[in-house]
């Protein structure tokens, strides 16, 4: 394996901690430069933004949109109106589920998501099902974390009116048939949701190449600050949702009886908004656009090939998911027998390698799995083979260290 980039030292936690930080699927490490947009914002620009009429506010305003620009270009949306900032991909979807599935998905209709989802693109559809009357079917996974054809032409009727997909697992890895998904619902009228927090931060996202109807994801699973987030929409479906929230400078204007709505995408951005993380959150795009997703992707998959190879070569661990390290994106879940996942996580601990461990967030899915919990290892492009080996030696000495031979 030949790396020779070491993006680490951009990073200044990486750098002042002794850690092999391998959980990037919970949130990403940040490089200075995206902490000193933040700073630079509230040193030299902060006002609320879209209000104020002196100097200060209009900088303030004129940074805020130009951070919507940059979102916009980054996952090639047509316009920066359809780009809405939120607190993270559970909003976004919340935002969805509220506004347009309250709304226009009613009895007799069908929602369809995986069984892979995180659950909070799960329980805002439950919400919606339980409320409207709507059915909500599951398109479950193989073991592999793949769906057949069969399974896919199944779940996509002629009344699936809305469906809510992950473009990556955060469990397994996979890249979810995202495409042809959308273009089966796409046939019968329905409207895609493509929850993209695990997939954004690590591949070229293109919502128009996808013809998502909406694209969801958090800035800090991309390196920005933690509370600013993306909604994606396309312009004549969001035109037709009523807001989420209301309050300040989501109208044009408010009389005793009632209110206009501002025009996108600030009618679904109710109060004043998160100035810094927007900043934040454009700086680590231009951070990754300098790399290129390309290379991030190339540099994740050796890492995460390297992983597997050495994982599978320890007694006692079994990786969820396909056999195929290419399919993982970064991401292992694994078990180890006999011992639970908390203890390996906190073993590891020890050793400083952090990792997540429990249910991911994804309950439905470890059942389907047959498993109760994992423990999970995720890739970033600026970890490196010296975070893999300590991994791979800690875990090497888990089942010793709890007393199972080796
Ligand atoms: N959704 C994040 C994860 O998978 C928090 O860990």
């Amino acid at each position: 394996m030949q790396m020779t980039e070491n993006y680490k030292n951009d990073f200044p936690l990486l750098c002042s901690q002794d850690i092999a930080y391998l959980d990037n699927a919970a949130t990403a490490q940040r490089p200075l430069c995206v902490m000193e947009a933040e700073r630079e914002y509230y040193e030299s620009y902060n006002a609320n933004p879209l209000r104020g009429f002196y100097k200060l506010a209009i900088d303030a305003t004129e940074h805020y949109e130009a951070a919507r620009e940059t979102v916009r270009r980054f996952i090639n949306a047509p316009s920066a109106a359809e780009i809405i900032f939120t607190r993270n991909t559970s909003e976004s979807i919340n935002l969805v589920a509220y506004s347009y599935g309250l709304n226009f998905i009613h009895e007799g209709d069908e929602i369809l998501i995986t069984i892979a989802e995180h659950h909070s693109n799960m329980l805002p559809w439950q919400m919606v099902a339980a409320k409207t009357g709507a059915t909500l079917r599951f398109l479950d996974c193989e073991k592999d974390g793949s769906y057949t054809e069969e399974a896919i032409r199944a779940a996509v009727t002629p009344r699936t009116k809305f469906a809510a997909i992950q473009q990556v697992s955060n469990v397994l890895g996979t890249v979810s048939p995202v495409e042809e998904i959308i273009s089966l619902v796409h046939k019968n009228g329905g409207l895609v949701l493509i929850d993209g927090a695990q997939s954004t931060p690590h591949m070229k996202v293109d919502v128009q190449a996808l013809d998502a109807d909406f694209f969801a994801f958090s800035g800090h699973k991309l390196m920005a600050p933690m509370g600013i987030g993306v909604l994606y929409g396309k312009k004549d479906i969001l035109d037709m949702m009523p807001p989420f929230l209301s309050g300040g400078e989501m109208i044009e204007s408010v009389t005793r009886e009632g209110a206009v709505y501002a025009q996108l995408p600030h009618k679904f951005e109710a109060g004043t908004v998160n100035g810094g993380g927007a900043a934040g959150l454009a700086a680590a795009i231009e951070y990754l656009e300098n790399i290129g997703m390309d290379k991030v992707e190339e540099l994740e998959r050796e890492l995460t090939v390297y992983a597997f190879n050495r994982m599978q070569e320890i007694p006692g661990v079994h990786i969820l998911g396909s056999p195929d390290p290419d399919s993982h994106n970064g991401i292992l879940s694994f078990t180890v027998d006999n011992v639970h996942p908390h203890d390996i996580a906190e073993i590891l601990s020890v050793d400083n390698v952090a990792v997540r461990a429990g249910h991911h967030c994804a309950q439905p899915l470890l059942k389907h799995l047959g498993v109760y919990s994992c423990t999970r290892a995720s890739i970033s492009f600026y970890n490196t083979k010296e975070d893999i080996d300590r991994l791979i030696e800690s875990l090497a000495s888990v089942r010793r260290k709890m007393g199972l031979g080796n």
